[in-house]
């Protein structure tokens, strides 16, 4: 049986106390709203002032249309709003998809194609109908499919302005009895609520995510984006999301040369969780074997054929028990590896995989290992290149910074080739 892993979820945040500011501006709509993001382990508090730009006369007129959106606006419990109303309301305060590490909305500019924005949200037209009927008299400032493409714009800083009472007002879904409706309509509706009150909790209680990732050069291979899909975190099942040195090492995969010496196939990646770094390696053409615990590999296989990728075989390998896997056994050129250590076993075993499958070829043999510099895993990072030091050459090192989910961080990436 495997080993319990020593492992705290919350341990595995650095926190920090810093304050950053993130700028909301909508130009066209001429709203402005100031949030400033207190991040604290997983907790996320968020702030926010807002004001209307009091300079902008053209939008006056606009003044019923515009926001901030206050919870206030949204259909009122009490008044019964039918299914379609809540289906659609519920469905546009979803998150858009992630960016890299960002809600891909914060970096859209409003003037939202409204047709592009309900069929992404999976709004059929007669929902739309439907809630348009009963919001254009019971609810005034969403009375309009103009008014309503514009919630998920603003259902950040909705969520911002007003964290409680929004969840408040999805709990009050949650616990009502929606009497009004058949009971696969209230589950529906129930079921998107709580959705909305879990990605409100912080990224280890969300849902189900796609993550989008661009990173430079990738056009060279032919993608604009790679598409990774992230289950709702479960247990201690850390490779179901992308952390932030794949991001880092896969755009240094990106910018190396097909055929340099230090990146050669095959190649075999440890703990590869949702596929980034091994994918980046397949994209460039090389021969790639990804693998992780049997728990994470079946997501890992999704992500693989969600990108159409060629030339990768995915295998459960399982560090604490090697012999039972599928590429026990076989040898690699190229051993690349993220975000490997957080537990003291973690590094004893990524250095026995290492150490049992790099190549033994003098020339053809390389280890490129990408680090969080997370403060409360010092101790094992530590280790990790003390027990590296003892049979790899290190022949390259960076520190760099990134960022993910959580915030900033600095990462430190470096390079072996074996002893001789
Ligand atoms: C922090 S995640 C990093 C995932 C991915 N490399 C990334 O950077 O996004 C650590 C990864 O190591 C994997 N892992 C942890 N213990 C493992 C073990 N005993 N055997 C194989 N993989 C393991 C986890 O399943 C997870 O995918």
């Amino acid at each position: 049986m495997r080993p319990k892993m020593e492992f705290d979820p919350l341990a595995f945040f650095t926190p920090s106390l810093k304050e950053d500011s993130v700028f909301i501006q909508d130009d066209s709509l001429s709203v402005k709203a100031h949030v400033q993001i207190a991040i604290h382990q997983s907790v996320t508090s968020e702030r926010v002032t807002s004001w209307h730009d009091d300079s902008c006369d053209e939008c006056e007129e606009e003044e019923d249309a515009l926001m901030p959106l206050h919870i206030l606006d949204l259909p009122m419990l009490r008044l019964q709003p039918p299914y379609p109303v809540l289906v659609t309301i519920l469905k546009l305060l979803s998150p858009d998809e992630v960016l890299n590490f960002e809600p891909s909305n914060r970096q859209q500019n409003a003037n939202p194609d409204e047709e592009a924005i309900f069929r992404e949200k999976a709004i059929s037209s007669i929902h739309l109908k439907n809630a348009l009927t009963w919001l254009n008299n019971s609810c005034p400032r969403l009375n309009a499919s103009a008014k309503l493409s514009l919630v998920p714009h603003l259902s950040l800083a909705l969520r911002a302005n007003f964290t409680n009472e929004y969840n408040a007002y999805m709990t009050r879904i949650v616990s009502n009895e929606l009497s009004w409706m058949s009971e696969a309509e209230k589950e529906e509706v129930q079921s998107l609520a709580s959705m909305r009150i879990s990605e409100n909790c912080g990224r280890m209680a969300q849902p189900q995510l796609k993550r989008k990732i661009h990173l430079a050069n990738l056009e060279k291979y032919g993608r604009e984006y790679i598409y990774l899909n992230e289950p709702s975190m479960t247990n201690d099942n850390l490779g179901l999301k992308t952390w932030g040195s794949s991001l880092i090492l896969g755009s240094r995969l990106l910018r190396v040369s097909t055929g340099s010496p230090f990146l050669k196939e095959p190649v075999l990646e440890l703990g590869s969780g949702t596929g980034l770094v091994g994918m980046c390696c397949c994209l460039m053409g090389m021969v790639t074997t990804l693998t992780d615990l049997p728990q994470i590999v079946p997501n890992l296989q999704t992500n693989l054929k969600l990108n159409n990728l060629e030339n990768y075989s995915c295998a459960e390998l399982d560090w604490s028990a090697p012999g039972s896997s599928p590429v026990y056994g076989k040898s690699f050129s190229t051993v690349v590896v993220s975000d490997p250590v957080y537990s003291s076993q973690h590094p004893h075993w990524v250095v026995n995989m290492i150490s049992l499958f790099l190549n033994d070829d003098i020339n053809n043999n390389s280890v490129l290992i990408e680090v969080p510099l997370r403060p409360s895993f010092e101790n094992e990072r530590q280790l990790l290149w003390k027990l590296m030091s003892d049979q790899f050459v290190e022949v390259e090192s960076e520190i760099e910074d990134g960022y993910d989910d959580f915030g900033e961080m600095k990462f430190c990436y470096k390079r072996f080739i074996r002893k001789i």
